[in-house]
Protein backbone atom coordinates (compact mmCIF):
# COMPACT_ATOMS: atom_id res chain seq x y z
CA UNK A 1 0.00 0.00 0.00
CA UNK A 2 1.09 3.76 -0.65
CA UNK A 3 1.85 6.38 1.79
CA UNK A 4 -1.29 8.54 2.53
CA UNK A 5 -2.85 11.29 4.68
CA UNK A 6 -6.51 10.94 4.93
CA UNK A 7 -8.10 14.09 6.60
CA UNK A 8 -11.85 14.33 5.38
CA UNK A 9 -13.69 17.06 8.15
CA UNK A 10 -17.36 17.08 6.48
CA UNK A 11 -19.96 16.87 8.60
CA UNK A 12 -22.92 14.15 7.61
CA UNK A 13 -26.26 14.49 8.27
CA UNK A 14 -28.08 11.39 6.46
CA UNK A 15 -31.65 10.58 6.56
CA UNK A 16 -35.25 12.16 5.69
CA UNK A 17 -36.76 14.97 7.30
CA UNK A 18 -33.79 16.50 9.20
CA UNK A 19 -33.31 19.95 7.78
CA UNK A 20 -34.33 21.40 10.45
CA UNK A 21 -31.28 20.84 12.27
CA UNK A 22 -29.16 23.25 9.77
CA UNK A 23 -29.43 25.70 12.34
CA UNK A 24 -27.14 23.94 14.65
CA UNK A 25 -24.84 23.65 12.10
CA UNK A 26 -24.15 27.24 11.09
CA UNK A 27 -23.08 29.54 13.05
CA UNK A 28 -25.28 31.76 14.75
CA UNK A 29 -26.35 35.43 13.49
CA UNK A 30 -24.54 34.36 10.10
CA UNK A 31 -25.85 36.05 6.61
CA UNK A 32 -26.57 33.53 4.30
CA UNK A 33 -26.63 33.11 0.80
CA UNK A 34 -28.46 30.46 -0.65
CA UNK A 35 -27.08 29.27 -3.96
CA UNK A 36 -29.27 26.54 -6.29
CA UNK A 37 -29.41 25.71 -9.90
CA UNK A 38 -32.15 25.97 -12.86
CA UNK A 39 -35.04 26.12 -10.66
CA UNK A 40 -35.77 22.54 -9.26
CA UNK A 41 -35.65 23.67 -6.06
CA UNK A 42 -38.61 25.98 -6.12
CA UNK A 43 -40.32 23.49 -8.58
CA UNK A 44 -40.38 20.71 -6.25
CA UNK A 45 -40.91 22.81 -2.83
CA UNK A 46 -37.39 22.32 -1.93
CA UNK A 47 -36.22 25.73 -1.20
CA UNK A 48 -39.20 26.40 0.90
CA UNK A 49 -38.27 23.82 3.42
CA UNK A 50 -34.85 25.19 3.99
CA UNK A 51 -36.17 28.93 4.15
CA UNK A 52 -38.44 27.91 6.53
CA UNK A 53 -35.51 26.01 8.32
CA UNK A 54 -33.26 29.13 8.42
CA UNK A 55 -36.19 30.92 10.07
CA UNK A 56 -34.20 33.35 11.85
CA UNK A 57 -31.52 34.13 9.66
CA UNK A 58 -31.18 36.83 7.02
CA UNK A 59 -31.16 34.91 4.00
CA UNK A 60 -30.11 35.85 0.16
CA UNK A 61 -30.68 33.59 -2.55
CA UNK A 62 -28.64 33.38 -5.56
CA UNK A 63 -30.47 30.87 -8.36
CA UNK A 64 -29.54 30.26 -12.17
CA UNK A 65 -26.06 28.16 -11.64
CA UNK A 66 -26.23 25.92 -14.89
CA UNK A 67 -25.17 22.01 -14.96
CA UNK A 68 -21.36 22.23 -15.91
CA UNK A 69 -21.19 25.48 -14.06
CA UNK A 70 -19.60 28.69 -15.31
CA UNK A 71 -17.03 30.79 -14.27
CA UNK A 72 -18.67 33.84 -15.29
CA UNK A 73 -21.79 32.51 -13.47
CA UNK A 74 -20.38 32.31 -9.88
CA UNK A 75 -18.48 35.98 -10.16
CA UNK A 76 -22.15 37.14 -10.14
CA UNK A 77 -22.42 35.17 -6.63
CA UNK A 78 -19.52 36.31 -5.26
CA UNK A 79 -20.69 40.09 -6.00
CA UNK A 80 -23.58 39.16 -4.04
CA UNK A 81 -21.53 38.61 -1.18
CA UNK A 82 -19.62 41.38 -1.21
CA UNK A 83 -21.94 43.83 -1.69
CA UNK A 84 -23.53 42.29 1.26
CA UNK A 85 -20.91 41.02 3.74
CA UNK A 86 -21.65 37.67 3.61
CA UNK A 87 -20.40 34.78 6.28
CA UNK A 88 -22.01 31.27 5.42
CA UNK A 89 -22.86 29.88 1.78
CA UNK A 90 -25.55 27.01 1.42
CA UNK A 91 -25.26 25.06 -1.64
CA UNK A 92 -28.78 23.46 -2.14
CA UNK A 93 -28.34 21.04 -5.13
CA UNK A 94 -25.94 18.31 -7.45
CA UNK A 95 -22.41 18.43 -8.01
CA UNK A 96 -22.96 21.68 -10.24
CA UNK A 97 -24.37 23.88 -7.62
CA UNK A 98 -21.75 22.37 -5.25
CA UNK A 99 -18.86 22.76 -7.17
CA UNK A 100 -20.12 26.41 -8.07
CA UNK A 101 -20.21 27.20 -4.62
CA UNK A 102 -16.75 25.81 -3.68
CA UNK A 103 -15.18 28.21 -6.57
CA UNK A 104 -17.76 31.32 -5.05
CA UNK A 105 -16.73 30.63 -1.25
CA UNK A 106 -12.75 30.99 -2.15
CA UNK A 107 -13.05 33.58 -5.10
CA UNK A 108 -15.04 35.96 -2.66
CA UNK A 109 -12.22 35.82 -0.22
CA UNK A 110 -9.51 36.31 -3.26
CA UNK A 111 -7.63 39.91 -3.20
CA UNK A 112 -6.62 39.68 -6.66
CA UNK A 113 -8.08 40.64 -9.99
CA UNK A 114 -7.38 37.72 -12.29
CA UNK A 115 -10.69 35.03 -11.30
CA UNK A 116 -9.23 32.75 -13.95
CA UNK A 117 -5.80 32.39 -11.78
CA UNK A 118 -7.63 30.20 -8.96
CA UNK A 119 -8.21 27.56 -11.56
CA UNK A 120 -5.33 26.25 -14.02
CA UNK A 121 -5.49 23.37 -16.55
CA UNK A 122 -5.53 20.14 -15.20
CA UNK A 123 -6.33 18.81 -11.33
CA UNK A 124 -4.08 21.66 -9.71
CA UNK A 125 -4.37 22.95 -5.88
CA UNK A 126 -5.83 26.54 -5.67
CA UNK A 127 -3.64 28.94 -4.47
CA UNK A 128 -5.75 30.27 -2.14
CA UNK A 129 -5.97 30.98 1.63
CA UNK A 130 -9.32 31.98 2.90
CA UNK A 131 -12.54 31.05 1.72
CA UNK A 132 -16.14 31.74 3.11
CA UNK A 133 -17.10 28.80 4.76
CA UNK A 134 -20.05 26.51 3.48
CA UNK A 135 -22.37 23.54 3.96
CA UNK A 136 -24.55 21.22 1.10
CA UNK A 137 -27.87 19.98 0.99
CA UNK A 138 -27.75 16.82 -1.96
CA UNK A 139 -29.83 16.50 -4.21
CA UNK A 140 -28.39 14.64 -6.70
CA UNK A 141 -26.08 11.71 -5.61
CA UNK A 142 -23.48 11.18 -7.96
CA UNK A 143 -19.92 13.38 -7.70
CA UNK A 144 -19.10 13.18 -4.14
CA UNK A 145 -18.48 16.78 -4.45
CA UNK A 146 -20.56 17.32 -0.58
CA UNK A 147 -17.40 15.90 0.99
CA UNK A 148 -15.02 15.99 -0.89
CA UNK A 149 -12.63 19.25 -1.57
CA UNK A 150 -12.74 18.83 -5.49
CA UNK A 151 -14.63 21.14 -7.97
CA UNK A 152 -14.73 21.78 -11.83
CA UNK A 153 -15.45 25.10 -13.31
CA UNK A 154 -16.09 25.52 -17.16
CA UNK A 155 -14.60 28.60 -18.53
CA UNK A 156 -14.19 29.27 -21.99
CA UNK A 157 -13.19 26.29 -23.89
CA UNK A 158 -12.26 23.88 -21.13
CA UNK A 159 -13.32 22.44 -17.81
CA UNK A 160 -10.87 23.28 -15.20
CA UNK A 161 -10.31 20.97 -12.23
CA UNK A 162 -9.11 22.13 -8.71
CA UNK A 163 -8.92 21.73 -5.28
CA UNK A 164 -8.03 22.70 -1.71
CA UNK A 165 -8.35 21.57 1.95
CA UNK A 166 -10.58 25.05 2.59
CA UNK A 167 -13.26 23.35 0.27
CA UNK A 168 -14.63 20.61 2.07
CA UNK A 169 -18.44 21.48 2.86
CA UNK A 170 -18.56 22.24 6.99
CA UNK A 171 -21.80 19.98 6.94
CA UNK A 172 -23.95 18.20 4.03
CA UNK A 173 -27.45 17.09 4.22
CA UNK A 174 -28.33 14.04 2.65
CA UNK A 175 -31.93 13.29 2.48
CA UNK A 176 -32.77 10.47 -0.04
CA UNK A 177 -36.64 12.08 -0.24
CA UNK A 178 -35.01 14.65 -1.65
CA UNK A 179 -33.95 12.63 -4.68
CA UNK A 180 -37.05 11.10 -5.49
CA UNK A 181 -38.40 14.13 -8.16
CA UNK A 182 -35.48 13.40 -9.92
CA UNK A 183 -35.42 12.59 -14.29
CA UNK A 184 -34.75 9.29 -14.65
CA UNK A 185 -31.70 10.24 -16.76
CA UNK A 186 -30.40 12.06 -13.67
CA UNK A 187 -30.61 9.03 -11.68
CA UNK A 188 -28.86 6.79 -14.23
CA UNK A 189 -25.90 9.48 -14.79
CA UNK A 190 -25.01 9.11 -10.53
CA UNK A 191 -25.02 5.37 -10.82
CA UNK A 192 -22.74 5.23 -13.81
CA UNK A 193 -20.48 8.28 -12.04
CA UNK A 194 -20.06 7.04 -9.09
CA UNK A 195 -19.41 3.02 -10.85
CA UNK A 196 -16.40 5.18 -12.72
CA UNK A 197 -15.60 7.08 -9.76
CA UNK A 198 -14.94 3.88 -7.98
CA UNK A 199 -13.22 2.33 -10.86
CA UNK A 200 -10.59 4.95 -11.44
CA UNK A 201 -9.58 4.61 -8.22
CA UNK A 202 -9.58 0.35 -8.24
CA UNK A 203 -8.61 -0.62 -12.03
CA UNK A 204 -5.03 0.05 -12.01
CA UNK A 205 -2.20 -2.65 -11.00
CA UNK A 206 -2.66 -4.65 -7.43
CA UNK A 207 -0.87 -3.01 -4.84
CA UNK A 208 -2.68 -5.11 -1.74
CA UNK A 209 -4.87 -2.91 -0.29
CA UNK A 210 -7.11 -5.15 0.93
CA UNK A 211 -9.42 -2.89 2.52
CA UNK A 212 -10.21 -0.37 -0.49
CA UNK A 213 -10.34 -2.97 -3.20
CA UNK A 214 -13.04 -4.89 -1.04
CA UNK A 215 -14.99 -1.41 -0.48
CA UNK A 216 -15.13 -0.74 -4.11
CA UNK A 217 -16.26 -4.25 -4.70
CA UNK A 218 -18.59 -3.87 -2.44
CA UNK A 219 -20.08 -0.26 -3.92
CA UNK A 220 -19.45 -1.54 -7.83
CA UNK A 221 -21.57 -4.46 -6.32
CA UNK A 222 -24.11 -2.49 -4.41
CA UNK A 223 -24.70 0.00 -7.19
CA UNK A 224 -25.52 -3.59 -9.56
CA UNK A 225 -27.68 -4.40 -7.58
CA UNK A 226 -29.73 -1.35 -7.04
CA UNK A 227 -29.26 0.58 -9.68
CA UNK A 228 -32.14 -0.24 -12.70
CA UNK A 229 -34.58 -0.60 -9.20
CA UNK A 230 -33.65 2.62 -8.05
CA UNK A 231 -34.75 4.16 -11.35
CA UNK A 232 -37.62 2.22 -11.80
CA UNK A 233 -38.74 2.95 -8.07
CA UNK A 234 -38.11 6.48 -7.30
CA UNK A 235 -39.70 6.76 -3.99
CA UNK A 236 -38.37 3.50 -2.73
CA UNK A 237 -36.40 5.17 0.33
CA UNK A 238 -33.99 2.27 0.77
CA UNK A 239 -32.49 1.71 -2.34
CA UNK A 240 -32.42 5.81 -2.90
CA UNK A 241 -30.29 5.76 0.51
CA UNK A 242 -28.25 2.75 -0.40
CA UNK A 243 -27.41 5.01 -3.68
CA UNK A 244 -26.56 8.21 -1.92
CA UNK A 245 -24.32 6.47 0.37
CA UNK A 246 -22.38 4.84 -2.29
CA UNK A 247 -22.04 8.09 -4.68
CA UNK A 248 -20.89 9.97 -1.07
CA UNK A 249 -18.31 7.11 -0.37
CA UNK A 250 -16.89 6.76 -3.83
CA UNK A 251 -15.38 9.83 -4.14
CA UNK A 252 -14.33 11.23 0.01
CA UNK A 253 -10.99 9.51 -0.30
CA UNK A 254 -11.89 6.73 1.10
CA UNK A 255 -11.10 4.22 -1.09
CA UNK A 256 -8.55 6.02 -3.18
CA UNK A 257 -6.37 6.35 0.09
CA UNK A 258 -2.94 4.63 -0.56
CA UNK A 259 -4.01 3.39 -4.07
CA UNK A 260 -2.58 3.98 -7.61
CA UNK A 261 -5.37 6.17 -9.74
CA UNK A 262 -5.77 6.59 -12.91
CA UNK A 263 -8.16 9.40 -14.28
CA UNK A 264 -8.00 9.46 -17.40
CA UNK A 265 -11.91 8.48 -18.09
CA UNK A 266 -12.61 11.57 -16.54
CA UNK A 267 -10.04 14.12 -17.97
CA UNK A 268 -10.70 13.01 -21.54
CA UNK A 269 -14.52 12.67 -20.61
CA UNK A 270 -14.64 16.36 -20.06
CA UNK A 271 -13.17 17.63 -22.53
CA UNK A 272 -16.37 15.78 -24.51
CA UNK A 273 -18.41 17.78 -22.10
CA UNK A 274 -16.93 21.24 -22.90
CA UNK A 275 -16.66 20.51 -26.37
CA UNK A 276 -20.34 18.62 -27.05
CA UNK A 277 -22.20 19.50 -23.92
CA UNK A 278 -22.87 15.89 -23.27
CA UNK A 279 -23.58 15.21 -19.57
CA UNK A 280 -20.81 14.21 -17.87
CA UNK A 281 -21.22 10.87 -16.56
CA UNK A 282 -22.38 10.02 -20.24
CA UNK A 283 -19.14 11.04 -21.81
CA UNK A 284 -17.83 8.36 -19.39
CA UNK A 285 -19.38 5.53 -20.11
CA UNK A 286 -18.70 6.44 -23.98
CA UNK A 287 -15.02 6.32 -22.91
CA UNK A 288 -14.14 4.02 -20.53
CA UNK A 289 -14.95 0.66 -22.07
CA UNK A 290 -12.64 1.40 -25.05
CA UNK A 291 -10.18 2.61 -22.80
CA UNK A 292 -9.86 -0.94 -20.34
CA UNK A 293 -9.45 -2.70 -23.69
CA UNK A 294 -6.59 -0.33 -24.87
CA UNK A 295 -5.15 -0.91 -21.36
CA UNK A 296 -5.93 -4.46 -20.60
CA UNK A 297 -2.38 -5.59 -20.53
CA UNK A 298 -1.54 -2.99 -18.05
CA UNK A 299 -4.44 -3.42 -15.83
CA UNK A 300 -4.73 -7.42 -16.42
CA UNK A 301 -4.17 -7.87 -12.53
CA UNK A 302 -6.97 -5.69 -11.38
CA UNK A 303 -8.84 -6.39 -14.42
CA UNK A 304 -9.22 -10.47 -13.79
CA UNK A 305 -9.70 -9.08 -9.54
CA UNK A 306 -13.13 -6.85 -10.93
CA UNK A 307 -14.12 -9.70 -13.68
CA UNK A 308 -14.05 -12.65 -10.86
CA UNK A 309 -15.36 -10.79 -7.49
CA UNK A 310 -17.74 -8.14 -9.37
CA UNK A 311 -19.11 -10.18 -12.43
CA UNK A 312 -17.90 -13.89 -11.04
CA UNK A 313 -16.33 -14.63 -14.59
CA UNK A 314 -13.85 -17.22 -13.58
CA UNK A 315 -14.20 -19.39 -17.03
CA UNK A 316 -11.98 -18.67 -19.84
CA UNK A 317 -8.51 -17.63 -20.95
CA UNK A 318 -7.36 -14.41 -19.15
CA UNK A 319 -7.69 -12.77 -22.42
CA UNK A 320 -11.99 -13.82 -22.30
CA UNK A 321 -12.54 -13.06 -18.78
CA UNK A 322 -11.44 -9.62 -19.24
CA UNK A 323 -13.67 -8.88 -22.38
CA UNK A 324 -16.79 -10.17 -20.93
CA UNK A 325 -16.16 -8.13 -17.75
CA UNK A 326 -15.64 -5.18 -20.16
CA UNK A 327 -18.88 -6.49 -21.52
CA UNK A 328 -20.94 -6.64 -18.43
CA UNK A 329 -19.41 -3.17 -17.83
CA UNK A 330 -21.13 -1.98 -20.62
CA UNK A 331 -24.35 -4.26 -20.55
CA UNK A 332 -25.04 -2.65 -17.51
CA UNK A 333 -24.69 0.74 -18.64
CA UNK A 334 -27.05 0.35 -21.29
CA UNK A 335 -29.39 -1.16 -18.73
CA UNK A 336 -29.88 2.10 -17.14
CA UNK A 337 -30.38 3.98 -20.59
CA UNK A 338 -26.92 5.17 -20.73
CA UNK A 339 -25.22 4.58 -24.03
CA UNK A 340 -21.32 3.31 -24.95
CA UNK A 341 -20.55 4.70 -27.85
CA UNK A 342 -19.13 7.92 -29.36
CA UNK A 343 -21.30 7.55 -32.38
CA UNK A 344 -24.99 7.14 -30.24
CA UNK A 345 -24.34 10.72 -29.92
CA UNK A 346 -24.40 13.43 -32.87
CA UNK A 347 -20.45 13.71 -33.12
CA UNK A 348 -18.97 13.40 -36.35
CA UNK A 349 -16.10 11.07 -36.34
CA UNK A 350 -13.80 13.77 -37.90
CA UNK A 351 -14.45 16.02 -35.13
CA UNK A 352 -12.35 13.17 -32.75
CA UNK A 353 -9.51 15.82 -33.08
CA UNK A 354 -11.23 18.10 -31.71
CA UNK A 355 -10.79 16.38 -28.50
CA UNK A 356 -7.42 15.49 -28.71
CA UNK A 357 -6.31 19.11 -29.94
CA UNK A 358 -8.16 20.81 -26.19
CA UNK A 359 -6.56 17.78 -24.46
CA UNK A 360 -3.30 19.23 -25.80
CA UNK A 361 -4.19 22.77 -24.94
CA UNK A 362 -5.16 21.86 -21.13
CA UNK A 363 -1.99 19.77 -20.94
CA UNK A 364 -3.05 16.39 -20.43
CA UNK A 365 -0.52 14.35 -22.25
CA UNK A 366 0.65 11.62 -20.57
CA UNK A 367 -2.39 9.96 -18.33
CA UNK A 368 -3.15 7.39 -16.43
CA UNK A 369 -1.80 4.88 -13.39
CA UNK A 370 1.60 4.98 -14.92
CA UNK A 371 1.70 8.62 -16.63
CA UNK A 372 2.02 7.03 -20.23
CA UNK A 373 -1.21 7.84 -21.71
CA UNK A 374 -0.36 9.90 -24.29
CA UNK A 375 -2.40 11.53 -26.84
CA UNK A 376 -1.80 9.27 -29.97
CA UNK A 377 -3.21 6.51 -27.81
CA UNK A 378 -6.15 8.81 -26.77
CA UNK A 379 -6.94 8.63 -29.98
CA UNK A 380 -7.01 5.35 -30.72
CA UNK A 381 -9.22 5.48 -27.72
CA UNK A 382 -11.69 7.69 -29.04
CA UNK A 383 -11.44 5.95 -32.76
CA UNK A 384 -12.61 2.29 -31.33
CA UNK A 385 -15.27 4.45 -29.35
CA UNK A 386 -16.84 5.46 -32.45
O1 LIG B 1 -30.43 23.06 -12.10
P1 LIG B 1 -31.64 22.39 -11.55
O2 LIG B 1 -32.92 23.00 -12.00
O3 LIG B 1 -31.58 22.21 -10.06
O4 LIG B 1 -31.69 20.90 -12.22
C1 LIG B 1 -30.64 19.97 -12.07
C2 LIG B 1 -29.79 19.85 -13.33
O5 LIG B 1 -30.53 20.19 -14.47
C3 LIG B 1 -31.24 18.60 -11.94
N1 LIG B 1 -31.55 18.24 -10.55
C4 LIG B 1 -30.71 18.20 -9.50
N2 LIG B 1 -31.37 17.74 -8.40
C5 LIG B 1 -32.65 17.50 -8.79
C6 LIG B 1 -32.77 17.83 -10.15
N3 LIG B 1 -33.93 17.69 -10.83
C7 LIG B 1 -34.99 17.21 -10.14
N4 LIG B 1 -34.94 16.86 -8.83
C8 LIG B 1 -33.78 16.97 -8.13
N5 LIG B 1 -33.74 16.56 -6.83
O6 LIG B 1 -30.23 17.73 -12.42
C9 LIG B 1 -29.49 18.38 -13.44
C10 LIG B 1 -28.03 18.05 -13.35
O7 LIG B 1 -27.46 18.57 -12.18
P2 LIG B 1 -25.86 18.67 -11.99
O8 LIG B 1 -25.63 19.26 -10.67
O9 LIG B 1 -25.26 19.33 -13.18
O10 LIG B 1 -25.44 17.13 -12.05
P3 LIG B 1 -24.26 16.37 -11.33
O11 LIG B 1 -24.51 16.22 -9.88
O12 LIG B 1 -24.07 15.15 -12.12
O13 LIG B 1 -22.97 17.33 -11.47
C11 LIG B 1 -22.20 17.39 -12.65
C12 LIG B 1 -21.04 18.33 -12.45
O14 LIG B 1 -20.13 17.86 -11.43
C13 LIG B 1 -18.79 17.79 -11.95
C14 LIG B 1 -19.03 17.52 -13.42
O15 LIG B 1 -17.90 17.78 -14.19
C15 LIG B 1 -20.19 18.45 -13.73
O16 LIG B 1 -19.75 19.77 -13.90
N6 LIG B 1 -18.01 16.80 -11.20
C16 LIG B 1 -17.57 17.15 -9.98
C17 LIG B 1 -16.78 16.33 -9.21
C18 LIG B 1 -16.32 16.71 -7.86
N7 LIG B 1 -16.57 17.93 -7.43
O17 LIG B 1 -15.70 15.91 -7.17
C19 LIG B 1 -16.34 15.01 -9.70
C20 LIG B 1 -17.14 14.53 -10.86
O18 LIG B 1 -16.39 13.54 -11.52
C21 LIG B 1 -17.53 15.59 -11.83
O19 LIG B 1 -16.47 15.94 -12.70
ZN1 LIG C 1 -17.37 12.00 -12.35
Amino acid sequence: MLNFNFYNPTHIVFGKDRLSEIITLIPEKSKVLITYGGGSIKKFGTLDKVLNALKGFKVFEFGGIEANPQLNTCLKAVDIIKENNIDFILAVGGGSVIDATKYISIAAKYKGNDYTSLIKNGFSPAPVTDAVAFGTILTLPATGSEMNAFSVISHESGKHGFFSPLIYPKFSFLDPTLTFTLPKTQVANGIVDTYIHVLEQYLTYPIDARFQDRTAEGILQTLIEIGIKTIENPEDYNYRANFMWCATMALNGLIGAGVPQDWSTHMIGHEITAKFNIDHAKTLAIVLPSLLRERKGKKEGKLLQYANRVWNITEGSNEEIIEAAIVKTEVFFNSLGIATKISDYPIKKEELKDIIHQLESHGMTALSETGDLTLDITERILENAY
